[in-house]
């Protein structure tokens, strides 16, 4: 299709297919929505993060960003932004579908055809079942010129919902694997220990990570050799994000440094169904939600706890390791993003842990092929970054 297309359909119904954006001008400024849409950053989730710009002849007229969760979306701050100007042959770019839906504000849709804007141009689709291209379709037979990008910049929007959109469309939350690894790819020694591989810049980068996920989990082995807090301890946290341990048991500590908190801030033990009425009556007593996960095996138990998660408006999960728990999502296929730190530090050991264990393949080419990989320094360290699956 040639670039410069704009989107014909007149039917009745949802938009659902993208086109490429007519001009520079609209590329240019689909970009900026797209980059102000960041500004959410561990403000607004599990909502999706979201930004819009008002201009018209290339003129920026205004620009906003959905800056808190249960606050004003981007495209009434948009607007808001524009004062008294008037919007007639305006456009908004925004870089989601505008809802159509009476939420915890009024819906977008309402806001633009208020504004009286006469174009917009939408950097994605919102997956979600009440959404999916109808506040398209409104628009649309109001008289609206509609455009859904494709391609590159289509590409760039949903990457920052990544969380948002595995969670709408599959009601399971998202899930960024998290580990500090030697140089000789060990996450702890052969003693068990693993504290600290990676140096401060590293764990500081990670306590952000916690406060963009709505959930941080590990496993039973992780709370009892480390006794983690799993808070996130940095300047500016807005919400701490639940703690989940999965522990089929129920063996938490009644004195563990993750009870000492809840109720104040969430603690979920993720038992099995051979865990007994009497240590479920006593982290529940402690503060802790249990929630039963239910599967033959420990991988269909984590896909189990995903779903009741997912329920409770959990759409982002960092998960801390160890191994074991990792290697249960890995075999899952629930692990969506990797992040490792790699610290030049050598321990060596046979019995010393890799990051991920599970059951593995047996086959090179049977591995889990990265979508994309990334590394920065942070500090001493090196931070590897790999998506391995697209929502
Ligand atoms: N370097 C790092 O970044 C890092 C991060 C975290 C941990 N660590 C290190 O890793 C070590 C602990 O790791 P680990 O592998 O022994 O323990 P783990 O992965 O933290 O916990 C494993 C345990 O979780 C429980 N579990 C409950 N539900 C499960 C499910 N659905 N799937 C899998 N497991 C489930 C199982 O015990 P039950 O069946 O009894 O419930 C299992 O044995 C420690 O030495 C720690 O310091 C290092």
């Amino acid at each position: 299709m040639q670039e410069g297309a704009v989107h014909e359909r007149r039917s009745a119904g949802p938009i659902l297919q993208g086109m490429p954006v007519r001009t520079d001008t609209d590329r240019v400024h689909l970009a900026r929505a797209i980059e102000l849409a960041q500004r959410g950053f561990g403000r607004v989730n599990p909502n999706p993060m979201v930004g819009a710009v008002v201009a018209r002849d290339g003129d920026l007229l205004g620009e906003g960003w959905h800056d808190e969760f249960g606050g004003p979306h981007a495209e009434v701050n948009a607007i808001a932004a524009c004062g008294d100007a008037d919007l007639g042959g305006a456009t908004l770019y925004v870089s989601l579908e505008p809802c159509c839906h009476q939420g915890k504000t009024p819906p977008c849709t309402q806001a633009i055809l208020d504004a009286g804007l006469e174009r917009v141009v939408v950097g994605s689709d919102d997956p979600s079942e009440r959404a999916s291209g109808r506040g398209l379709g409104i628009l649309r037979d109001e008289g609206v010129e509609v455009v859904l990008a494709d391609g590159e910049l289509c590409a760039r929007a949903r990457l920052v919902n990544q969380a948002f959109r595995k969670h709408a469309r599959t009601g399971r939350p998202w899930v960024l694997f998290k580990s500090a690894m030697t140089l000789d790819g060990k996450v702890a020694t052969q003693a068990g220990d693993s504290q600290w591989i990676s140096g401060e810049p590293s764990r500081e980068l990670a306590h952000r990570w916690r406060c963009s996920v709505d959930a941080v989990a590990v496993g039973i082995g992780t709370a009892l050799a480390d006794d983690p807090q799993l808070t996130a301890r940095v300047e500016g946290v807005r919400r701490q994000p639940r703690r989940v341990v999965f522990d089929s048991l129920g063996r938490l500590p009644l004195s563990s440094r993750l009870l000492e908190a809840a109720p104040e801030v969430p603690v979920t033990v993720v038992v099995s169904r051979a865990a007994r009425r009497a240590d479920i009556g006593a982290l529940e007593a402690a503060g802790a939600q249990v929630l039963v996960a239910t599967g033959e095996n420990e991988s269909a138990r984590v896909r189990s706890a995903l779903d009741q998660l997912g329920t409770m408006d959990v759409a982002a999960v960092l998960l801390e390791g160890g191994p074991h728990l990792a290697g249960a999502f890995l075999d899952a296929a629930q692990i969506d993003e990797i992040r490792l730190f790699l610290a030049p530090l050598v321990v060596g050991g046979r019995a010393a842990r890799d990051p991920l264990e599970g059951k593995g393949v047996d086959r090179i080419s049977q591995a889990l092929q990265a979508l994309t990989l990334e590394c920065e320094r942070v500090g001493q360290d090196l931070m590897i970054s790999a998506r391995l699956r697209e929502w």
